[in-house]
C-alpha cells in the first residue's frame, strides 16, 4: 500500500514574517522557551543567545514547578541549563531593554494537583507568593506567566474554580504592594489558558479573574492533527466546524475577557502524517498513522521546530495545495 506523507508546518508563517521583518508592527509577540524538549547536542542546541530580539517582545522561561507550597528552587537550581538560560536572556535585555521576560511557573500532571493543594487554603496561596515574588526578582524576570493546567482537571478539586481566583487575585495584590512598597515596577501576571468553551466553563470564573491579570496565553493549537483523527490544521484561525482561533476569541470576549488581554498560541511544531494515497490529501480525510522522527521525546509523528527546519532542508517541498495551508509533501 502506497503511503503519502504529509507535515503541518504552522511554522513556516513565523518564519516568513521574521524574514520580512514586518514583526515591527507587533504590539505582543511572546516567545516561549522550553529548555526540557530542546536536545542538548548540536546542532540543536538554542539559547537566548540564539533568540532575534526583534521577533519577541517577551521572552517566557520555563518552567519552575511546586514544592508543596512554594516553588521548587532546588529544582532549579539542580537544572543547570534553566540558571544559563536566565543568565542569557539577562544579557538579552542590556541589548533590548525593552525586551522583557516572564518566567513560566508551573507545568503538567502532577504539577496541577500541586497547584489545587496549594490553592485550596489562604495559607497555602501566601506561602507560595512569598517564595515566588524574591525569586522572580532576584533571576531578573519581569514578571510571572502560571501555567496551572487547568483548574479542577489532572488531580485537582472541585473547589478549584473559586480558589484559582483567589490565587490570581492575591498575587496581583502582592505584586502591587510590593512594586509600591519597594519602588519597583509591578510584576507582570500572565496565565495559560484553554481553548475549547467546556475548558473555560469548567475551571473559570473569566469576569472574576479577568481584571487581575495582564494577559492570558490560549492554547489555541492542536485543534487537529493527532494520529487517528481527521487531516486538519493545527492552528485554523478559521473554520467551517468551528473548530477555530476565531471562535475561540469570541467565546473568550463572550464570558468577559476584554481583547487586549489575549495572546494567541500558533503552532511552531508540525505533525508528520500518512494517508492512505496521495489522493486522500484533504481536509476531513482519515489519517493512517503519524510516524516518528528520532530524538524525540513528545511521541509518534510529533516534529519539534528543528525537526521541521530539517525536513526542509532535505529538500521537503512546501505546498499550500490542495489544503490551502502550508505543509510538507
Ligand atoms: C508588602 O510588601 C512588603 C515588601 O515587599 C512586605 O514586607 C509586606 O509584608 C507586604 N504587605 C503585605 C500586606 O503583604
Ligand atoms: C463568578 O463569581 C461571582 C462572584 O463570586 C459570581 O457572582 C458569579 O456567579 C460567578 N460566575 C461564574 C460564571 O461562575
Amino acid at each position: 500500500m502506497f503511503h503519502r506523507q504529509i507535515l503541518w508546518i504552522v511554522a513556516t508563517f513565523l518564519l516568513r514574517i521574521s524574514e520580512q521583518r514586518r514583526i515591527s508592527a507587533c504590539r505582543r509577540c511572546m516567545c516561549f522557551i522550553e529548555p526540557a524538549i530542546i536536545p542538548p547536542s548540536k546542532p540543536y542546541i538554542f539559547s537566548p543567545q540564539h533568540v532575534d530580539p526583534d521577533l519577541c517582545s517577551h521572552i517566557f522561561l520555563s518552567n519552575v514547578g511546586l514544592d508543596g507550597n512554594k516553588i521548587n528552587i532546588a529544582s532549579w537550581h539542580a537544572d543547570k541549563r534553566l540558571a544559563k538560560l536566565s543568565e542569557h536572556l539577562k544579557d538579552l535585555k542590556l541589548k533590548k531593554p525593552k525586551l522583557k521576560t516572564l518566567l513560566t511557573v508551573g507545568g503538567v500532571f502532577p504539577v496541577s494537583a500541586l497547584f489545587s493543594k496549594m490553592a485550596a487554603t489562604g495559607a497555602g496561596r501566601k506561602e507560595f507568593i512569598n517564595s515566588l515574588i524574591p525569586f522572580v526578582r532576584e533571576q531578573g524576570f519581569d514578571g510571572v506567566d502560571l501555567d496551572w493546567l487547568y483548574p479542577k482537571l489532572h488531580g485537582g478539586g472541585p473547589a478549584d474554580k473559586e480558589t484559582y481566583v483567589d490565587l490570581i487575585k492575591e498575587m496581583a495584590t502582592e505584586f502591587e504592594n510590593e512594586s509600591s512598597s519597594r519602588g519597583l515596577k509591578k510584576l507582570m501576571l500572565s496565565v495559560w489558558v484553554p481553548r475549547s468553551s467546556g475548558g473555560i466553563d469548567s475551571g473559570y470564573n473569566v469576569t472574576e479573574f479577568a481584571r487581575y491579570v495582564d494577559m492570558i496565553n490560549i492554547m489555541s493549537f492542536v485543534y487537529n492533527g493527532f494520529m487517528n483523527s481527521p487531516i486538519g490544521h493545527a492552528s485554523p484561525l478559521d473554520s467551517s466546524d468551528g473548530q477555530n482561533i476565531k471562535q475561540t476569541l469570541r467565546d473568550w470576549e463572550d464570558r468577559g475577557m476584554p481583547r487586549p488581554k489575549m495572546n494567541i498560541g500558533i503552532a511552531a511544531f508540525g505533525y508528520r502524517l500518512s494517508t492512505k494515497s496521495s489522493s486522500d490529501i484533504k481536509i476531513g480525510e482519515s489519517i493512517v498513522i503519524g510516524t516518528a522522527l528520532t530524538s524525540n521525546s513528545r511521541g509518534q509523528g510529533f516534529l519539534t521546530y528543528y525537526q521541521v527546519c530539517l525536513l526542509l532542508k532535505q529538500g521537503g517541498s512546501v505546498t499550500g495545495a490542495p489544503l490551502l495551508t502550508p505543509h510538507i509533501i
